[in-house]
């Protein structure tokens, strides 16, 4: 039976041997997902239908993509002992003190990529200048401000990032575009991979931070390394161009202009939108800083580093990134963007071949749904790793409790719901005068959300699609299967 199910027409071709792995359970809850995809509906059904719908998703991915690297080799502890979280991450984890903390193996959301072109195919310098580099700035409208991609940079930084080995690589840019290129090359180091003595995964990288949230970031900032984090955009009421704050000479302005300053001019710009052709000139020659917070010696082009890291790493392409996450393949451009411009770029420098699209493209490249900032394969990840981020957090779950937190603690955690109520419970005349938006992460002068009293999964949905379309669909689906 479950053997007929995987092989079903019915799959999309390139999806049969993710399928085949599935129990028949996970089989059938698989057909529903595939069927909506099939429609380009989730999106569109009613808030509770599409909840369910992303239940089901996550559960799959739960499931399938989520792999551990490299044994685990923890113990149990007494999380008693541990009422707080600890500086390197270790007992964090509710049954293992070891997940999670600084210096183990990285996990991964799918197998390492088994594409076999090569790192420079095509060179990742001439994917970052024809396709990445900004031609001039695209906001994301009122919906995100600054706060919000520092805010984004700031907890990624803290919780990711891979153990560099000692030798070095250089980049050179082709000779066909270097003119335009800020940096005709540059060096940096390789990532470190390391043996993981196990038969599953045989080589990973290792994490130089810890994932779990360590509360110091938002009240001690100024502090070690996350000090790095909360410097990289512009003062508005200063207008100091964005590049004058990064790095330790933007930390230095940083601190002259204040918190509150601050806060309102990152609050009051849009943030830039997540397409092709807007990646910040600045950053492809950005003096970075190693793990000590110095500035490294040696400027890069992050454009460029983010294609090249991605290969280096074994992070699937656009396509083969989809396969993994159970989403229908490209199988030409026009599947990936209806806009021509693009088609014509795309062709320029992947030629037909859609399986060689770097991820970052991809992602950046697809057709959004509507009123999403991000690409709808992003937010699967993102779907999938928040909870995941979350829920194996004692200090969320098991520990979410007044003996650990103190009974006022919990009270106080529990009556903050959003940036806006810390910001305004730190600096309630400047959020009168400044914000009118709901969010703290909306750009500030924008209008609040408008009240709604429907419930979210009771809201207006399409009934055409509802009544009409779904019914047949599903009698022409069935059909296909038992026929
Ligand atoms: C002002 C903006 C930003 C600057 C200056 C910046 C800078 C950097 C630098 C220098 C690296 C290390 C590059 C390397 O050697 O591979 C890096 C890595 C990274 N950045 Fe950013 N970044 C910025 C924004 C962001 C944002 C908004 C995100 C996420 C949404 C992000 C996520 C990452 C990730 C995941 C890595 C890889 C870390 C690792 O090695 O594991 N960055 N960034």
């Amino acid at each position: 039976m479950a053997c007929f199910l995987f092989l079903s027409p019915f799959i999309h071709p390139q999806l049969q041997h993710i399928v085949a792995k599935m129990t028949l359970l996970d089989t059938l809850l698989f057909y529903v997902v595939h069927f909506v995809d099939k429609l380009e509906a989730w999106h569109r059904l009613p808030v509770i239908i599409g909840a369910v719908y992303l239940g089901i998703r996550r559960h799959l991915h739960q499931r399938y993509n989520l792999l551990h690297v490299g044994e685990i080799n923890g113990q149990r502890y007494n999380t008693e002992e541990f009422a707080h979280r600890t500086a390197d991450g270790t007992c964090n984890h509710p049954s293992d003190d070891t997940i999670g903390s600084q210096g183990t193996f990285l996990g991964r959301n799918m197998p390492p990529s088994t594409s076999s072109y090569g790192l420079l195919e095509p060179h990742p310098t001439v994917v970052a200048s024809k396709l990445l580099a900004r031609k001039k700035f695209i906001d994301n409208g009122k919906q995100f401000n600054m706060i919000a991609c520092s805010w984004i940079q700031f907890m990624i930084h803290d919780w990711v990032d891979h153990l560099e080995d000692t030798e070095q690589i250089e980049i050179r840019a082709p000779d066909e575009i270097s003119s335009g290129c800020p940096l005709k090359s540059f060096k940096f180091f390789k990532t470190k991979k390391v043996s993981t003595e196990s038969p599953h995964l045989k080589n990973g990288s290792l994490n130089t931070r810890t994932p779990w949230w360590k509360q110091h970031c938002i009240y001690f900032s100024l502090q070690e390394d996350d000090k790095l984090y909360m410097t990289n955009c512009s003062g508005y009421e200063s207008r100091v161009p964005m590049w004058e704050l990064v790095g330790i000479e933007g930390d230095r302005k940083l601190s002259t202009i204040g918190m509150e300053q601050m806060l309102v001019s990152l609050g009051h710009q849009a943030c830039g939108a997540l397409t092709l052709w807007n990646y910040p000139s600045w950053m492809r020659n950005l003096v970075a800083h190693d793990i000590n917070g110095e500035d490294r010696p040696d400027p890069v082009d992050m454009a460029t580093l983010e294609i090249y890291r991605d290969r280096e790493r074994g992070v699937a392409r656009y396509n083969e990134f989809r396969r993994n996450l159970m989403m229908i393949p490209i199988s030409k451009w026009e599947d990936l963007t209806d806009d021509d411009e693009v088609i014509e770029a795309l062709h320029e420098v992947y030629g037909e071949d859609v399986e060689k699209l770097d991820l970052q493209v991809g992602l950046q490249a697809e057709k959004k749904i509507k009123g999403f900032a991000i690409s709808e394969t992003a937010f699967f990840i993102f779907l999938l790793i928040a909870s995941r981020r979350l829920e194996a957090d004692r200090f969320f779950t098991s520990n979410f409790n007044s003996k650990t937190y103190t009974k006022k603690g919990l009270e106080w955690v529990n009556k903050t719901e959003t940036l806006k109520d810390v910001i305004d419970r730190h600096f309630p005349e400047m959020t009168k005068k400044w914000m009118t938006c709901s969010s703290a992460f909306s750009v500030w002068d924008s209008m609040p959300t408008p009240a709604n009293y429907i419930p979210l999964y009771l809201r207006p949905f399409h009934l055409i699609f509802i009544y009409l379309v779904l019914p047949i669909s599903m009698v022409i689906w069935l059909s296909t299967i038992l026929l």
